[in-house]
């Protein structure tokens, strides 16, 4: 793979965080490894609480790491002073779980829209307003709503009107954290599909992340799956689809009771507390002597797991 077909690389990426009243730190992301080419969508999924938004965070330089690096198209940002990347601002974007948060709910439409493409392109006034309405109609609103106040619209709407902001300054990477979460089964789907169309069209490299691997296995042409800060399992959502390895990734694909066992040694590998596979090894002493790390079980696939050869 050259450079130039890569948007984003990160590599050895660390970020504990000291909880109040906690002795020891948090440790939400650990030696995470990511690369997204041009064009491509990375899921990122697993379950509430176990770093997804701090990688996203990580990426765009939001925080600061502890360790690693996080390079776009190239360019290490982790080296730069944070006037330095105000310049790349431009071409990274975010999308929340809660779009309206993003947005002034006493502002219209049409403002809302025409403040981010003023700050971010070289536009003339007429120019934005063709703009505005050429993307109002590709996320598929009516140019009704360009009058109406942002706090008027439905959950599905301001959604995509988030995603008419994030396309209006033609991002080349976007992370996307949990953007169906709130919305109707019915409005899920819509936005999905949008997203895709959207994704592709302008070959936008997306980090799309999510705690349903149903919906990310939709979406992506490669998945990494997270628990507890690290990465488990890594690969071609192919082969993730058909043999998937991880024990964790194996309950997210077919849930099931777990005899969860609170009198384990400490230490070892982050999953042994909820892992089948681990009981029903009869609890072997690698898995709470050492964490296993992500290697290649065969080509664009990654596993983290002593039993999985
Ligand atoms: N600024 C912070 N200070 C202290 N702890 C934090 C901070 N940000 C995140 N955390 C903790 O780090 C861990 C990972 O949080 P993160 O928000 O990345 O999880 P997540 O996978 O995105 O969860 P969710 O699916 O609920 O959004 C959590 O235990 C969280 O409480
Ligand atoms: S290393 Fe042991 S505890 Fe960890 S996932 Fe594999 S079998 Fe389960
Ligand atoms: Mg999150």
């Amino acid at each position: 793979m050259t450079v130039s077909d890569e948007t984003i690389r990160a590599e050895g990426l660390y970020k504990y965080f000291s909880g109040k009243n906690q002795k020891q730190p948090i440790k939400a992301c650990e030696d995470v490894n990511l690369s997204i080419k041009r064009g491509k969508t990375l899921g990122l999924v697993g379950e509430s609480g176990c770093g997804k938004t701090t990688v996203g965070r990580l990426l765009l330089r939001l925080i600061e790491p502890d360790s690693g690096t996080v390079l776009f198209q190239g360019i290490d940002l982790t080296l730069l002073k944070q006037r330095e990347i105000r310049p790349f601002r431009k071409h990274f974007q975010m999308i929340f779980q809660e779009s309206s948060s993003a947005f002034n709910p006493r502002m219209k439409v049409y403002d809302s829209l025409k403040e981010s493409i003023k700050l971010y392109t070289q536009l003339r006034p007429k120019e934005i307003k063709e703009y505005i309405n050429l993307l109002i109609s590709r996320v598929n609103l009516s140019r009704g709503v360009l009058d109406n106040f942002v706090g008027n619209l439905s959950g599905g709407e301001v959604k995509r009107l988030d995603i008419a902001r994030t396309l209006s300054i033609e991002p080349a990477f976007v992370i996307a954290d949990e953007p169906l979460a709130l919305l109707d089964m019915s409005i899920q789907s819509q936005i999905a599909n949008l997203l895709l169309d959207i994704q592709q069209e302008k070959s936008i490299s997306l980090l799309f992340i999510s705690h349903d691997l149903r919906i990310v296995e939709m979406l992506s042409h490669w998945v990494c799956v997270m628990y507890s800060g690290r990465f488990v399992e890594y690969g071609r959502i192919s082969v993730i689809r058909e043999r998937s390895l991880h024990p964790y990734t194996r309950y997210l694909w077919n849930p099931m009771e777990l005899g969860v066992s609170d009198r384990l040694p400490e230490g070892g590998c982050i999953y042994k507390p909820s892992c089948y596979l681990y009981q029903k090894r009869g609890f072997p002493l690698i898995c709470s002597e050492s964490q296993p790390l992500l290697i290649e079980q065969e080509k664009d696939h990654f596993v983290a797991c002593h039993f999985v050869k």
